[in-house]
């Protein structure tokens, strides 16, 4: 049994537009619910690619590519957005090694084509989605915004060059603009209709759950014999929710004046894949199975957030603090989607 049909909730004129490309995504539509519950009127534009129509349900949908200029123009003129939110992308790292190309034109060009058509029709104000995989290897250490820069994949160093892209409309347009570097977002709304699961899987909780439900027998572990605590890589998991609260934080943020800053967003708590399996199976009751697969090319054994900035100046504190309690909504938005206990 799926959801029943969204009610839409579309708010009127009065209330000021927030554009958010990928709103129909896992964390967009997130997003335009935090933005919908603060006031404002979330507008989301995707192309449904790897969206769902259904969890676009916060405000109005624009189905729309953002590599179409005139499409993205003709949006904002319609619209008249005070702020983009820029989360429209493609976000695979196995995809990325494979076809590079298209990081390059959706993530990179299509970033550019956003900052464009904002410039062009005097938006001046984006929170930009981008990645912990911007930064390299940090052996066991936790990582704040000044850590190496060091993409391991194309992902990463797409979402890189959509950073630098901010700075350089900075100089030339009074662009005013934050990125937030997520960690592994994770976790589900049973009000949001995306917890995932609208396009091939890349995360690993949900894809510990697909074992859990038998959508797949088994788990592949990339890997055991990282230089971690039980050989398996080892990475921050934060909360859809709390990402999307810190949009708000980082859009008032621009309102006081500030500009040009880059926030990490993660618990900086690591847990590894084997822990991660074990938390999946305390919660949910069930077994479950693994093995035990080569190192992709792209993954790095250990990658922790340092987020102190984003509690400093942006206020921002997850409510979320546990992988249990992530774990725990995934779980019950699964559970939720598919009417099953
Ligand atoms: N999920 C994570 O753990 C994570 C971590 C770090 C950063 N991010 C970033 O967060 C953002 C959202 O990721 P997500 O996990 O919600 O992924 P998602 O695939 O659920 O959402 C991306 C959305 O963008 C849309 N889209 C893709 N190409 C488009 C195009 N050319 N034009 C218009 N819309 C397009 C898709 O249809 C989809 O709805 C991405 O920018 C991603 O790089 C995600």
């Amino acid at each position: 049994m799926d959801l029943p049909p969204p009610i839409h909730k579309v708010r009127g004129g009065s209330s000021p537009s927030v554009l958010v490309t990928g709103g129909a995504g896992y964390i967009g539509a997130h997003v335009c619910k935090a933005l919908f519950e603060a006031g404002y009127r979330p507008v989301a534009y995707d192309d449904l690619s790897a969206g769902n129509e259904l969890a676009a349900k916060w405000g109005p949908l624009v189905v729309g590519d953002i590599n179409d200029p005139s499409a993205l123009r003709a949006a904002f003129e319609l619209h008249q957005p005070i702020a983009v939110m820029h989360l429209a992308a493609v976000c695979s790292v196995t995809e990325s090694v494979a076809n590079p190309q298209k990081y390059e034109r959706i993530n990179v060009l299509g970033t550019r084509n956003v900052l464009q058509a904002m410039a062009d029709v005097g938006i001046d104000t984006i929170i930009y989605s981008s990645s912990a995989a911007v930064y390299g290897d940090s052996p066991g250490n936790s990582l704040d915004e000044t850590a190496t820069l060091a993409p391991a994949n194309p992902y990463g160093q797409s979402k890189l060059e959509g950073e630098q892209l901010l700075a350089a409309f900075e100089t030339s347009d009074k662009l005013r603009w934050v990125a937030l570097r997520y960690f592994n977002v994770a976790g589900g709304d049973t009000d949001c209709l995306h917890g995932g699961g609208y396009r091939p899987e890349n995360n690993l909780i949900p894809l510990v759950l697909d074992v859990v439900k038998g959508k797949n027998k088994d788990l592949p572990v990339f890997g055991d014999d990282y230089a971690t605590r039980d050989g398996t890589c080892v990475r921050d998991f934060v909360h859809v929710s709390d990402i999307a609260s810190a949009h708000l934080a980082a859009l008032r943020h621009l309102e006081f004046g500030a500009r040009g800053k880059i926030f990490n967003l993660g618990s900086e708590q690591g847990y590894s894949v084997r822990e991660v399996i074990n938390s999946v199976e305390e919660v949910t009751g069930l077994a479950v199975p693994w093995r035990v697969e080569k190192r992709r090319p792209g993954d790095l054994p250990n990658v922790v957030a340092n987020a102190a900035l984003a509690r400093e100046l942006l206020g921002w504190k997850p409510r979320y603090e546990s992988l249990e309690a992530i774990v725990a909504s995934a779980w019950d938005w699964h559970r939720a989607k598919t009417g099953k206990a």
